[in-house]
């Protein structure tokens, strides 16, 4: 037994390199984290992406020349806290100056829908005046299926840790002006995000539906898109590829409106002038009212558990950039 057990040792690391070393795995993944300056915990995922931009190019446009000054209907499939109730006033403020309609859907927590809900949904949308934005927090919908039009999508992201500490609060504290709801007991409010990951909770678990929500809602609607997955991921992909006009990240917001004003002029001009006017203003009080920073250790541990969420948003921000750059916009 001993002897069987020390001799396959070798064997195994030596075939383990010779595997490294053929696929190139290895040197790639050192050379490109290495080349991009990434810090440790990223690296692998920023690997992946850059395979995967090497194999399909950069032709990752519905749109090559980013002109969508056509386009008369948006929907904005919004993922929470990330910005998206700025953008909501923001929006509001355009509809009359760029006369068009903006349809806000009150109705929260449905973003998977049955069937018959889905096709009520696109009957609905597809019925709607024109030119018109419709927003609404639902996992991306194929209107082709159902025969109708694809509207064209916009979203917003942010990066995944960000979004989960900052939900994590407003879920116990409820934004800094209004809608301070009790959502959660004496004693889980006083639990903070450390608490939360260290201890495995069910809120910051691994395993949890919460570590796949920005997949999820690119994903859509199909039974693949329910559970976390590399196939989620890029159908994810391939969606945002085909079916955004953009997808902006929040850490950039000030671009996102530059980029939304010209794609689409006709909805969005004077976004960003628009912004800068009501900024201080509201961005204050859509604020999550209290957040406590989280360590660096409970920091990485939960950079890991999103990891199936960073495959997407660091293909969002990579495609962003591009737009950016494309389209000559600095900041
Ligand atoms: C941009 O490309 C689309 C098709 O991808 C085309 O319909 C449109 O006319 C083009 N716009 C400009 C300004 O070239």
């Amino acid at each position: 037994m001993k002897s069987a057990a020390t001799g396959s040792v070798p064997l195994l690391v030596i075939s383990f390199f010779a595997g490294m070393w053929t696929t190139g795995v290895y040197y790639n993944y050192y050379r490109e984290a290495a080349s991009e300056g990434i810090p440790e915990p990223q690296r692998k995922w920023r690997h992946s992406e850059a395979q995967i931009r090497r194999q399909q190019g950069l032709d990752i446009w519905a749109r090559r020349n980013h002109s969508y000054h056509d386009v008369t209907k948006v929907l904005y499939n919004r993922l929470p806290k990330c910005g998206s109730n700025t953008m909501k006033v923001l929006i509001r403020e355009l509809k009359n100056r760029n006369r068009f309609q903006f349809f806000e859907d009150k109705e929260y927590g449905m973003k998977a829908l049955p069937e018959k809900l889905l096709r009520q949904f696109v009957q609905m949308v597809d019925k709607l005046p024109r030119p018109s934005i419709y927003e609404k927090h639902i996992y991306y919908v194929d209107f082709q299926t159902f025969g109708k039009q694809q509207p064209t999508y916009i979203n917003l992201v942010r990066d995944p840790l960000e979004r989960r500490i900052s939900g994590y609060y407003y879920m116990r504290f409820g934004r800094i002006e209004g809608n301070q709801k009790e959502k959660r007991t004496e004693e889980e409010r006083a639990q903070t995000f450390d608490d939360c990951v260290l201890n495995n909770m069910w809120e910051c678990d691994e395993f949890g539906p919460k570590t796949f929500t920005m997949t999820q809602f690119f994903c859509g609607q199909e039974s693949i898109c329910m559970e976390p997955s590399q196939m989620a991921v890029e159908r994810a992909k391939e969606n945002i590829r085909r079916h955004y006009a953009v997808v902006g990240v929040l850490e950039e917001f000030s671009s996102f409106l530059k980029v939304l004003e010209v794609v689409m002029p006709q909805f969005f001009r004077g976004a960003h002038d628009t912004w800068r006017e009501t900024e201080s203003k509201q961005m204050e009080h859509q604020k999550t009212a209290i957040k406590i920073p989280p360590s660096e250790k409970s920091r990485e541990i939960m950079r890991q558990r999103l990891h199936v969420d960073y495959q997407v948003y660091d293909f969002i921000k990579e495609r962003f950039h591009m737009q950016k750059t494309q389209l000559g916009i600095k900041d």
